[in-house]
């Protein structure tokens, strides 16, 4: 497979928990690709759609939810497979890590036994090896002295040291994909960043793709290589992190950066987006973002906008976003 070949390919993928409802799906018609090796940040407000979308790719939404469109992971479309050969690829080919790691490691067992049972479910070793397997994994994100750490309990370790082991579990497997749902959203802002390199250096170390969940443009800004910016469970943007940056397409994009917080200011002068997104269950019938758009003209009421393809691997979903891009560029 060559390096740009997408590992995961997601095409209208609509997910819809109350389809008779006449509710906005909580995902509508979300299309992106991950690529071997790289790291694609998913960036929206609360409510965004992106848990929802990470748990569609997983195959952990409940039976009776209503899924369409297609997800192609390494080519093969995994909406269509059974639950017994989801769960072949849950874990082993695609790891997730979850925003708190608390509620993810059992609480009643060391940390040595979740990993070598985890080690042990995936791979017939024995304990011996699998403790052996769960020392170098520990040392890989940057534990230090790992086979003293596996007799420790979760509490017995800081919220950063959880979130390594919560890594170090998902790499069992060597996944060709890890999905990261805000994995450091709970953590201070130094070990945040820390956990933040560590996915970058496995990444180049070991290929594995990333997609990381995150509310925060200054994470994105830290890690990602291409970004998809979400908004009331749809697409508003996708482009390479400079192009975001420096040109954004999207009001809302801007209207995220513009909400980055900065280590040098207090949370009491944190700008953020006026207004909130739409209630579900009554969505102006229009762009989704334009009641909260200072650039919204009368025509961003009539139907949903499209995606347009602008300059390389852009789009926006903005109808005004070639004007948004003139501006950025002059
Ligand atoms: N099991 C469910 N049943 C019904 N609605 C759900 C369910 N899970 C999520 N939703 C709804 O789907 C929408 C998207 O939720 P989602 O958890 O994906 O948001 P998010 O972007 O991950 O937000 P956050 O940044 O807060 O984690 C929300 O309106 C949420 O209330
Ligand atoms: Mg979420």
């Amino acid at each position: 497979m060559s390096s740009d070949t997408p590992i995961l390919s997601i095409r209208d993928l609509t997910v819809d928990f109350a389809p008779k409802s006449g509710r906005l799906p909580a995902v509508s018609n979300v299309s992106f690709d991950v690529t071997a090796g790289e790291m694609m940040c998913v960036v929206g407000e609360s409510g965004s759609g992106k848990s929802v979308t990470a748990l569609a790719i997983m195959g952990l939404l409940a039976a009776d939810t209503a899924i369409s469109g297609n997800i192609l992971f390494e080519g093969r479309d995994i909406t269509r497979l059974s639950r017994r050969e989801w769960q072949k690829i849950r874990g082993r080919q695609i790891g997730m890590i979850f925003q708190e790691p608390m509620t993810s490691l059992n609480p009643v067992f060391t940390i040595g036994r979740q990993l070598v049972e985890t080690i042990r479910h995936h791979e017939r070793v024995s304990v011996r090896a699998a403790r052996d397997r769960a020392v170098e994994l520990l040392d890989m994100v940057g534990i230090p002295s790992p086979r003293s750490r596996l007799d420790d309990y979760p509490h017995q370790m800081s919220g950063g040291m959880r979130q390594r082991v919560m890594i170090a579990i998902a790499l069992i497997c060597s996944p060709r994909l890890l999905i990261a749902d805000e994995p450091t959203t709970a953590l201070d802002v130094t070990i945040q960043g820390q956990l933040l390199d560590l996915l970058n250096d496995l990444r180049s170390e070991t290929g594995t793709a990333i997609m990381l969940i995150t509310h925060n443009m200054g994470v994105v800004a830290e890690v990602a290589d291409r970004v998809t910016v979400m908004y009331s469970g749809c697409v508003a943007e996708q482009a390479e992190v400079m192009q975001i940056f420096d040109h954004p397409a999207h009001p809302y994009t801007s209207g995220l950066m513009n909400c980055t917080p900065k280590l040098t200011v207090t949370s009491a002068q944190l700008n953020t987006i006026p207004g909130s997104m739409p209630n579900p269950a009554a969505a102006p019938p229009g762009c989704l973002f334009a009641p909260r758009c200072e650039l919204a003209i009368d025509a961003c009421s009539e139907g949903r906008p499209a995606q347009v393809n602008l300059t390389g691997n852009h789009s926006s979903a903005c109808i005004r976003a070639e004007m948004l891009l003139g501006e950025s560029a002059e």
